[in-house]
Order: C-alpha cells, then structure tokens, then sequence
C-alpha cells in the first residue's frame, strides 16, 4: 500500500515534470520563427495579463471601391467632383449584419468569451475584447510574447508565428490586432548637413552656425547648390497668394516624438518669409499629441517652413501631431481613426487603444512624409496594409487629397536599403534580391511624390533630373495591383525603358509608383536654431502638397469642388501638359541601377515635376 501510494504520488509529479519538458520543447521549436526586423524577443508573455483585441471585420463594397473613386475622380465622369459624403461612405462599406454576428456568434458561443467584453466600433468596423493574454492565446491558437524594439527600447504585444481562426471565421475578419503585424513610424529619409562657413558640410547636429551674411550670399547662390522658395516658384511656376484662404484648408502629419520648434519656423521666415513671422501652424492634436514635446525638429521643420513659406499667411496650415502612447497602436491607424472613425474602440475614455474617434476635422490635403511598413506580400504585413490603403480610399471618396513621400532607398525599402534576398528574407544593406516598396506611397489612393534636383550648373529654366544625392524611391506594388488610370503610362514605360530585369525582381503588375515628383535636394530650411540643407523626398511631398492646395484655393474661389483623389485626372490625356517631363537619372538599390528615368511616366520621378498654373488651369476646367 504504501508502495502503492508512492508510486501514485509518484505519478503526478512525473506527469508535471513531463508537461515542463513537454512545453519546453514547444516553446524551443516555436520560438526560434522570425522575429520582425527591428525588434527582439523580450520574454513569453504574462497569461494574466489583459489585452485589448481587435477583430478587424471584412467591410461591405470594397471590390467597388476603385470604380466609386473613378466615378467622381476621372475627369471624363459626369460626376466629376461630387464627392462623398462621410456618412454615404460609412453606410456603403459597413460589414454586414452576417459578417457582425458570424464573428460575435463565434466568440460568444463558440468560445466562451462573456459578450459584456466584446464591444462593436462606432462605425461597426471593428470587434474589441477584453480579453488576457492566455484567453487571446487559446482563441487564436497563437502564443504571445512580449517584443522590444532595437532602436528605442519600447515594448509591444504580439505573436509572430502566426494566429489562426476557425475557417467560417476567417473570411469575416480581416486580421485581428495585435498578433503578427509589426509597424511603425519611420521618418522618410529626412536628409540634412549643416551649412558650415567654410562651405564644407557635416552632419546633423555638427552645430555650426552660418552668419546672417553667407545665408544672404547662399540665397542668391544657384538653385542648383541651394534651394530656395524663390527656387521653388520659379521651378514650378508657382508665385501664389490664396483668395479661399478662409475656407481652404491644409494640413500635414508628423508622428511620434517630432517635434517643430517655433523659433526655428521664425528664423526661417524672417530670412525667406517675412510676413510669416510669429506665426505658427494650427494645432490638431491625435491621441494628445503635443509639439511642445521634445524630440527630433528635422522632419516637422522641413515640412512645416516649406509648406508655410510656399503657401504664405493667407492659408493656415494645420498639423496633425500624432502621438503614439501605446506600442500597440498602429500610426497610420491612429491618424485614419481620428479623422474618420474606422479604427477606433468603443469607449472613447479607456486608457487602453484609440480614442480619437472621427473627431478631427480632416483638411483638403493631408501631406505625409513616413513610411510605416515595407511593401512586402506577406501575410504579417499585407492585411494591414491593406485595410488601410481601404481606409484612405474611403477618405479620397469624400474629396480629400493625400499625398506622401515616395521614399530615399530608390529601388529598396527606406534608407537602411532593405531588399527581399531569394531565400526571402528581408536583408539591410542593398543586397542582391528583388526591390521592395513602402506604405504608404504604394498605396493607389495616395499621391506618392518622388525627388528631383536641378541638374549642377542647371538653373530653374532646365526641367530638373532625377535627384543623384540619394536614390528616390519608386517602383511596382507587391500588394495592390495597377489602377486602370495609370495602365497606359505604366505600359508604355513597361514597353519601352525598363531594364532588363528577370520576373522575379520586381511585380510588373503591381501598383507603379511615384505618381510626380519634386524638388528633393538640397532645401535651406532651419532647424535646431541653424540654416541647414536638408531634404529627401521628404521635401518632396510637402511641396506637391502645397500646390494641390493652391489648385483646391483656386477651385473653391470658382465655386467648385476640392480635387480630392487627383491620379485619376493626372494620369489623363487633359493634364499631359501640367508636368515637366523628367528624362534623367534613377533609383540605384538591391544590387542593380534601379530604373531610369525616360520619357512620359517613370518609376523614379513618375509624370514629372508640377506646372501650377497649367495644373490649375487643367483642374479650373474640369466641372
Ligand atoms: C479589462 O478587464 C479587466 C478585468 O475586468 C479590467 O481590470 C480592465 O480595466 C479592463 N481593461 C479595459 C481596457 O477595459
Ligand atoms: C488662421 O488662423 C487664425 C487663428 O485661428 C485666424 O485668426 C485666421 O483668421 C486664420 N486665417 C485665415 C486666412 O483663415
Ligand atoms: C505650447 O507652448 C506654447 C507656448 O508656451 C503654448 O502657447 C501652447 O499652448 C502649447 N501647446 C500645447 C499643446 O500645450
Ligand atoms: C550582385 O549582382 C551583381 C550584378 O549582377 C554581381 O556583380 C554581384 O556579384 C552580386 N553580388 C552578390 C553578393 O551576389
Ligand atoms: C504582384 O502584385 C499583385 C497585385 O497586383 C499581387 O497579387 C501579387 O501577389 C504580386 N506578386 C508578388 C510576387 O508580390
Ligand atoms: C539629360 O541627359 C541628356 C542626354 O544624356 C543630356 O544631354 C542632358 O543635358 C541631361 N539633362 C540634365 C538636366 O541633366
């Protein structure tokens, strides 16, 4: 008996010690799956833990989406220009009744999981539970861990081996969040050397600072060398004052810590823009966003005194600071939910998830200059990123337009020059392998601007190069596929200028992208209490937007309609004379040269470089 006994008493311990071995085995086999780049395995996460998931529900229409934008944005529509209402767009790309309690019926029933945790979205977009880290785990068959990432240290929640839904499930969800996808905001290449007295250029921060009178000299020195707002209006034609300016708006995004500095903006006005001076951009702040922060000036400064230089006191430029307090919360997301709902929970108030639901008024033109993700077809990257090219396409619908920077890694994702090697994996430094784009400039609902610099020696008559600073980003999608409007353009450089490159280098029937192209290199702006040249196609975007809101100032004042989603009509035989044509330079990355440049639309500088008042012109006689 007592033998017995301790063999009983035995076995449980054997059992438990089998179950260690058991899970340590588990755990060894499933941890070693690929991190994301840029992050580090932290440690399992605590099964106690609550989470906030969210079930992103697969919305109504959306395969109808291109053909509602084609309707008011080409410019052969007889609805040209009647955009949507917020409200008409909400109702058409609801998901179903089916598709809200399928997924409800599911979590309820199926799994247990008490419906006073679940909440639906105000726009009946998004199912948000309340759930721990060991119920998220057994829902979604997943095992959850706790990430840090490489550059700040700041952690997040997530499951990057995969998460799995029963199959009468899946096709009602577009993804669930967070589990695999791993963003984040990443300034585009924002470029910048200090301007030193002795004419030699160190980094950022090198922190020397130019007496008033070389900035005087540098003024009048050549567009080439220096790029001024003088440069820029004779560039492209744009000598503007506003006349809506009291209706108009415009406004652009800068995430996380950057930051402006309003003595900065000033000392850039009183060189270039006196009458700017004391004035500062309007303040629309998304998740408590806060320009009084500290942090990094260099992407806001650029921004913020090109857009207030070319646009002048008559139109007030309103910044979206967003904010990222939580690691979970995609940026793109943040922006998208504040200005239209989509995204957000249902408790404006908790402390957990998004809660600037559709309360921030979204301005005519919305000018961004991040990249948030490769554009990798992948399925830890494209059902965000495709859900949220969605989103923008429903923004576009109601007549916004938005614009972003097309990239500083030419062929290659960003400027740590990330290439997809052919054992797949995503691989810094320009190796050999295919090229790989960025959200969201190859998003088709975005303008996405590429960078041009006056050729040395050149001046502002010569139609500019492709910029050789850096190489501009710019190619084909490998997850949205090419838009009827740019079909033409794009074959025509398919059939006639690209490289020969094997099929498997880049996706031929991908979105192709920039659209247009502007100056990028190298911009005198002011930063950190010094002139200093930067640029990027950071610069890039901000200065196309500038022009589409002076194109929008001059159709309101004719009593028409905003442009709204621009490709369409850009694209078309009636604007083939708003663009001067950019022949020279490429893309350089992943091994290769990239593309070249070539006559008519081209991967590096897309239609080319604006001509404000023949684009004005175009859009003034459109209906
Ligand atoms: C989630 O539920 C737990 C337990 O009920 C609660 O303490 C916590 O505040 C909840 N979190 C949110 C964001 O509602
Ligand atoms: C710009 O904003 C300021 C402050 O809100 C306002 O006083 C001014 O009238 C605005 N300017 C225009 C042109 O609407
Ligand atoms: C930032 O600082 C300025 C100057 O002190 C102040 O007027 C403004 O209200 C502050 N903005 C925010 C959002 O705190
Ligand atoms: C990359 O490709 C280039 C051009 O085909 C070739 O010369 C070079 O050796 C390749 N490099 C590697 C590391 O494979
Ligand atoms: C190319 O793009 C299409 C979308 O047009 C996509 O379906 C396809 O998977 C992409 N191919 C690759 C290799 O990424
Ligand atoms: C573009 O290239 C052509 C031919 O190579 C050359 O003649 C021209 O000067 C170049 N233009 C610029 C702006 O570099």
């Amino acid at each position: 008996m007592s033998v017995l006994h301790r063999l009983v008493s035995c076995l449980p311990m054997a059992l438990t010690q089998l179950l260690v071995a058991l899970a340590a085995v588990v755990a060894a086999v499933a941890a070693p799956g690929p991190v994301p780049a840029g992050w580090s395995l932290h440690r399992r996460a605590d099964p106690t833990a609550f989470i906030p998931l969210k079930f992103s529900l697969a919305q109504s229409n959306l395969d109808k989406l291109e053909a509602f934008l084609l309707d008011v944005a080409d410019p052969r529509s007889p609805k040209y220009g009647q955009h949507w209402s917020p409200a008409q767009v909400k109702e058409t790309f609801r998901p179903s009744k089916e598709t809200v309690d399928t997924v409800h019926g599911w979590l309820t029933h199926g799994a247990g999981i008490h419906a006073d945790k679940i909440r639906l979205n105000p726009t009946g977009e998004i199912l948000q539970l309340n759930v721990t880290i060991a119920e998220a785990e057994r829902l979604l068959n997943a095992e959850y861990y706790v990430y840090s990432d490489n550059e700040d240290g700041s952690v997040r929640y997530g499951c990057h081996d995969g998460y799995t839904l029963p199959d009468h499930v899946s096709k009602h969800v577009d993804f669930v969040w967070p589990t695999v996808h791993f963003g984040g905001p990443h300034a585009v290449s924002r470029r910048s050397e200090d301007i030193s007295p002795s004419g030699r250029f160190g980094r950022e921060g090198g922190a020397s600072t130019l007496p008033i009178e070389n900035i005087e000299n540098l003024a009048t020195a050549g567009c080439d060398t220096s790029v001024t707002l003088d440069c820029l209006r004779e560039l492209y034609n744009f000598d503007f004052t506003p006349v809506s300016g009291d209706v108009n708006t415009v406004g652009v995004a800068e995430f996380g810590a950057n930051v402006y500095r309003a003595s900065d903006l000033d000392l850039f006005f009183n060189m270039f823009r006196p009458d700017q001076v004391g004035h500062i951009p309007t303040l629309i702040s998304v998740e408590g966003g806060n320009p009084n922060a500290s942090g990094s000036v260099g992407e806001p400064s650029l921004d913020i005194e090109l857009m207030m230089g070319l646009l002048g006191p008559g139109q007030n430029l309103s910044l979206y600071q967003v904010a990222q307090p939580l690691q979970t919360l995609d940026p793109t997301d943040e922006l998208l939910a504040a200005l239209d709902g989509s995204y957000c929970l249902v408790d404006p108030v908790s402390s957990e998830g998004i809660t600037d639901c559709g309360d921030k008024p979204a301005t005519n033109v919305i000018s961004i200059s991040y990249h948030f993700n490769p554009d990798l077809n992948d399925p830890t990257i494209s059902p965000v990123v495709q859900r949220q090219c969605s989103e923008i396409g429903k923004l576009v619908l109601t007549g916004i337009t938005v614009i972003a920077s097309s990239g500083d890694g030419g062929v290659a994702y960003s400027q740590s020059h990330e290439c997809l090697t052919p054992s797949g994996v995503l691989t810094a430094g320009n190796p050999n392998g295919s090229f790989v784009g960025q959200l969201p400039a190859s998003c088709p609902f975005i303008t996405a601007v590429g960078a041009t610099s006056v050729a040395p020696g050149g001046s502002t008559d010569q139609v500019e190069m492709s910029t050789t600073d850096f190489p501009s980003g710019g190619g084909f999608s490998n997850n949205f596929a090419r838009p009827s409007w740019q079909d033409a353009a794009v074959q025509n450089y398919l059939d006639n200028f690209v490289p020969n490159y094997a099929a498997s280098v880049f996706n031929r029937s991908g979105r192709a992208y920039p659209d247009v192209a502007a100056n990028g290199w190298p911009l005198v702006i002011a930063q950190n209490g010094v002139f200093v040249k930067s640029g990027g196609t950071s610069a890039s975007a901000p200065i196309f937007a500038s022009v589409i809101a002076a194109v929008n100032d001059a159709r309101i004042a004719a009593g028409k309609s905003t442009v709204g989603f621009i490709n369409p009509a850009l694209y078309s035989d009636a604007f083939s004379g708003a663009f001067n044509d950019v022949v020279n330079g490429t893309n350089p990355g992943c091994g290769t040269e990239g593309f070249p440049a070539a006559p008519g639309w081209d991967p590096v500088s897309g239609l080319g470089t604006p001509n404000f008042e023949k684009l004005r012109d175009a859009f003034l006689a459109l209906p």
